[in-house]
């Protein structure tokens, strides 16, 4: 029998630059994720990387990092912090203690400080007298259609918004949802509501009606801000349909403002639904901020995890905010005055409110905001745009880089690129070759490229070179940034020896770590902190090499990392399950040459679609990816989804991902025997090669 069908096209299109690179996957015996250290096979492929790039003395001289802030941090790291905190921030109430881990995990930072991050991030610089400086370039996706803000035009929108959220009933720590693209609006609704002390839970625009509608009831959220759509390869994409959706049938949510980007026709409730620009024009231009508790929540974002359910990371504000702006300054070397920035996330990111909103503006930098794709209208486009507003820092992700490659180095050659000095990688390792071409092609041969590994839970940059101060290493994230200590250890919590993988952990608390997941504190100490007793657990192998630069291997639990967004099995595996064919499903991420993992799928059909696979398999899988993208979204399609008849399980139950991985990247399955039936890989192989 044909236990197997695939889509055919992608067949063993996944191995890429270098298999292993992700350590392998184990599947949970205990509660937490017990995984696999990396293999020495992962060890030894990366170990004979040994280009270096010594800092060039000019950008030393003028770079924001320096070695004394590793002495510094050293000799105290908490009046390290309360410095950073005091330089970086104004506080409307200087705070008394630095750190509280009394009730460890749970932090406390800047102890009975008060501040607001809006009036940090807008109308200290316009006081400063910089309110005539962009802060936003906004460059819409179709052609042609950009619009600057100033520091005093972004103050306007956002003290305007906030009067229109306090009409609306928010109040100090109600939660707001905001679901838009790429705009100019989704900057100002953040800070709208971090103006009047309302958490906001940004939520991702890809994301599917389920996804928003789950997010909306955890945090119970009271309004929603969204638009009619956004433009996506040229076309309007509706967002509306989806809010309609998920507030449906009575939810927390008693209001929904809506921004006017494209113009389509939207369906209107007209006792739920707002226009933004209607209301911001009938409200108030005056409004002073509220200033907040240090630890006031600033927002919740929710992120992939080891189970099918979302977590809501919080975060809170005096910790956050210093951080954010300390790592922005000395990584990414931004001098507001003269830099023009780029960080090409997408606000439904961490990277995005980090990086786009929080750090850069608390800086008073100026930076480019782009709605669109890298390929429209042309694959130039991100490069024209550095040639036109003359990028000087760019931000981006190893997806990115790995699919500029394959367009081509002609592209990036048209432009002039002159302006950059500073590269920044993010979200997932980044391979040697595409670091090397980020540089050559893109730098010129002569930017600095921080490799930075950080993740939802951080808050902020955590590992990473200070450009003018580390030799770089191309591929490796290299080291922790001054205040922060990170260690790679074994099973046991013992430190690796250079030369040696285990797992990366955290082991000083930090100002903009996470203070819980929302709702659920003990899922926050189970996932966290109890792996290795007082000692954050990231979930990401690493390894040291010879000198002691950490190399990231990648997540060592069950969430997958595709282009840079987190994605977890579990999650995907319960929208396969909830598709009425499909009676059982496994999902692994496979090692993808451009987008890093890429989702893999392994389905036992129900009885009768059985039949019909046999018929029209190709059908058949098509209509499981798409609904795939519709339960969770576009981002969570999986690539590939093999049919099989039996899945890989140990005598207790558990799948074996670890195998189905071999499968799905082409690789000699690995150490069968502690499979319930050794005899299943065989099936599923041969099964594979009878349909490919
Ligand atoms: C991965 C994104 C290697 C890692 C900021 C982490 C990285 C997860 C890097 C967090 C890097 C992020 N090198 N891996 N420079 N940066 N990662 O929460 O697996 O979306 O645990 O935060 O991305 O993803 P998140």
């Amino acid at each position: 029998r044909s236990i197997l069908r695939q889509s055919r096209a992608t067949v063993g299109s996944g191995v890429g630059f270098a298999v292993g690179w992700k350590a392998a996957n184990r599947p949970n015996t205990r509660r937490y994720a017990v995984p696999d250290a990396p293999s020495e096979e992962t060890l030894a492929a990366l170990s004979h990387e040994d280009r270096e790039f010594p800092p060039d003395p000019a950008f030393a001289a003028q770079a924001n990092g320096t070695k004394e802030l590793f002495a510094e941090a050293d000799a105290d790291r908490d009046a390290f912090w309360a410095q950073q905190a005091r330089d970086r921030i104004t506080w409307s109430k200087d705070f008394e203690q630095v750190l509280d881990w009394s009730e460890a995990p749970f932090a406390k930072w800047f102890v009975g400080g008060e501040l607001n991050a809006a009036y940090n991030c807008l109308d200290r610089h316009v006081e400063a007298g910089n309110g005539d400086r962009v802060a936003l370039h906004f460059i819409g996706e179709p052609d042609g259609d950009t619009k600057d803000f100033t520091y005093a035009e972004a103050l306007d929108q956002v003290k305007r918004a906030a009067n229109v959220l306090t009409d609306l009933g928010v109040e100090k720590g109600d939660r707001v949802a905001i679901y838009l693209p790429m705009i100019p609006e989704a900057v100002f609704a953040m800070l709208a509501c971090a103006r009047i002390g309302a958490p906001h839970s940004v939520v991702f625009g890809g994301f599917s009606a389920d996804a928003l509608r789950s997010r909306i009831a955890d945090a119970e959220a009271k309004v929603v801000i969204t638009a009619d759509g956004g433009y996506r390869r040229g076309k309007p994409s509706a967002l509306k349909p989806a809010v309609d959706e998920a507030v449906s049938g009575g939810t927390s949510v008693n209001k929904v403002l809506v921004v006017r980007r494209t113009g389509q026709d939207t369906a209107w409730n007209d006792d739920l639904d707002l226009w933004w620009h209607e209301a911001l024009e009938a409200a108030s231009a005056e409004h002073e901020a509220v200033p907040v508790d240090s630890e006031h929540p600033l927002f919740l974002l929710y992120t992939s995890g080891t189970t099918g359910k979302p977590k809501g990371i919080l975060h809170t504000t005096g910790g956050y905010l210093t951080q954010a702006a300390y790592t922005n300054s000395v990584v990414h070397d931004v001098h507001p005055e003269t830099d023009v920035y780029w960080c090409t996330a997408d606000v439904g990111w961490v990277t995005g409110h980090t990086y786009i909103v929080y750090g850069p503006m608390a800086n008073g930098a100026t930076q480019v905001l782009y709605e669109g794709t890298p390929d429209t209208p042309h694959q130039g486009r991100w490069w024209e745009i550095v040639q036109d507003k003359k990028v000087s820092v760019l931000y981006t992700a190893p997806t990115a880089i790995r699919t500029f490659m394959k367009w081509g180095k002609e592209t990036p050659a048209k432009y002039d690129l002159s302006s950059l000095r500073v590269l920044g990688s993010v979200g997932e390792p980044i391979n040697p070759e595409a670091w090397v071409w980020y540089r050559e092609i893109i730098g010129g041969g002569k930017t600095p490229i921080v490799d930075t590994w950080w993740q939802t839970e951080t808050g902020a940059i955590m590992v990473s070179a200070l450009p003018g101060v580390t030799t770089l290493k191309p591929g490796s994230a290299q080291a922790a940034i001054p205040g922060i200590s990170v260690d790679v250890v074994d099973e046991q919590g013992n430190s690796v020896e250079n030369g040696k993988g285990g797992y990366l952990i955290i082991d000083k608390p930090w100002p903009s770590m996470l203070r819980g997941i929302w709702g659920d504190p003990e899922r926050f100490k189970e996932t966290y902190w109890s792996r290795y007793p007082g000692v954050y657990f990231a979930g990401d192998g690493a390894k040291r090499d010879e000198q002691g630069n950490i190399w990231v291997l990648g997540r060592v639990d069950d969430v997958m990392n595709v282009s840079g967004h987190r994605l977890s099995t579990t999650e995907i595996e319960s929208a396969l399950v909830s598709h009425p064919k499909v009676a059982e499903a496994a999902v692994v991420g496979a090692t993808d040459a451009t987008t890093g993992q890429a989702v893999v799928g392994f389905v036992i059909l129900r009885g009768d679609a059985a039949a019909e696979a046999e018929q029209d398999g190709d059908a058949l899988v098509a209509n499981l990816r798409n609904h795939v993208a519709k339960e969770i979204g576009p981002i969570a399609k999986p690539r590939q989804i093999m049919v099989v008849s039996e899945l890989p399980k140990t005598r207790s139950g558990k799948i074996m991902r670890r195998l189905l991985r071999d499968v799905a990247e082409n690789r000699e399955v690995g150490d069968v025997s502690t499979l319930a039936d050794s005899s299943v890989m065989d099936l599923i192989k041969t099964g594979m090669s009878d349909s490919g």
